[in-house]
């Protein structure tokens, strides 16, 4: 049987602007069932982002809800939601403008774990960072280098690794191929897909790419002007 892990219901996200308001996630209803990927695409501007952040309560929702097992998330108060967030995570497109380029490897993969004070000791957090840099294909050579002495695919690694540091259940991938050259591309989906599978994680996976989305998704919603205008199967 099939178990929903995540759903929008009537989700909607506006921006004030000084020309009105913009319906940048307009009433949006989806469902993303436990272990599958949902691709989301669209054409630049159409409200993907925006979607991806405001179910991670990035961004408050203008109105409408986001059931996380079935949990509102818009109605968690601080302790509730620093606690969920761990749950739900997010890999950006440019894994380079999203790490900090004063924190080594390590510093950037273990920090997740230290703010969320998920180990006792130094010893058990080193353990954490050295396994997890191996799940994402990272010699331990790396460690103590910075983002910016290694390539896109590499730093991708990074963001993977990082945003896998808290055992999250859910991730919003927004873009994370998009950036790097197509040769990588395929290592990086591979990547993402074996993980899926050994973690059961559950992915939002935000493209512009139709093969990308096609390769990883197993349903695909279509939005335009911040509404999904069509929803199918991968095969459909
Ligand atoms: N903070 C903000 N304030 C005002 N408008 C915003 C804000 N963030 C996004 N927008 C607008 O909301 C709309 C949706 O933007 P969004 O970034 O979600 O689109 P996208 O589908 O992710 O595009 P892309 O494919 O280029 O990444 C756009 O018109 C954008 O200009
Ligand atoms: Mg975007």
């Amino acid at each position: 049987m099939s178990e929903v892990l995540l759903e929008t219901k009537n989700l909607k996200k506006y921006f004030d602007t000084p020309r009105g308001y913009l319906h940048a996630v307009d009433d949006v209803n989806l469902t993303i069932e436990k272990g599958k990927t949902l691709g989301i695409v669209g054409e630049s501007g159409c409200g993907k982002s925006t979607l991806g952040r405001t179910i991670l309560r990035l961004l408050p929702p203008t109105s409408g809800q986001v059931l996380f097992e079935g949990r509102d998330v818009a109605t968690l108060d601080k302790k509730q939601m620093f606690n969920i967030r761990k749950e739900m995570q997010i890999i950006f497109q440019d894994p380079y403008s999203s790490l900090n380029p004063r924190k080594t490897i390590f510093q950037t993969i273990s920090e997740p774990m230290i703010i969320h004070q998920m180990f006792e000791t130094k010893e058990e957090v080193t353990n954490r960072t050295r396994e997890l840099m191996e799940t994402v294909g990272l010699a331990e050579r790396y460690e103590n280098i910075y983002p910016h002495e290694i390539d896109g695919g590499r730093r991708q690694r990074i963001g993977i690794a990082r945003a896998l540091a808290l055992n999250p259940k859910f991730i919003v991938c927004d873009e994370p191929v998009s950036a790097l050259d197509v040769s990588i591309q395929a290592q990086i989906l591979n990547l993402m897909m074996d993980l899926q599978d050994s973690m059961g994680l559950t992915y939002m996976f935000i493209t512009h790419d139709l093969s990308v989305v096609k390769h990883i998704s197993d349903d695909i919603a279509v939005m335009y002007l911040g509404k999904v205008v069509e929803k199918a199967s991968s095969d459909e």
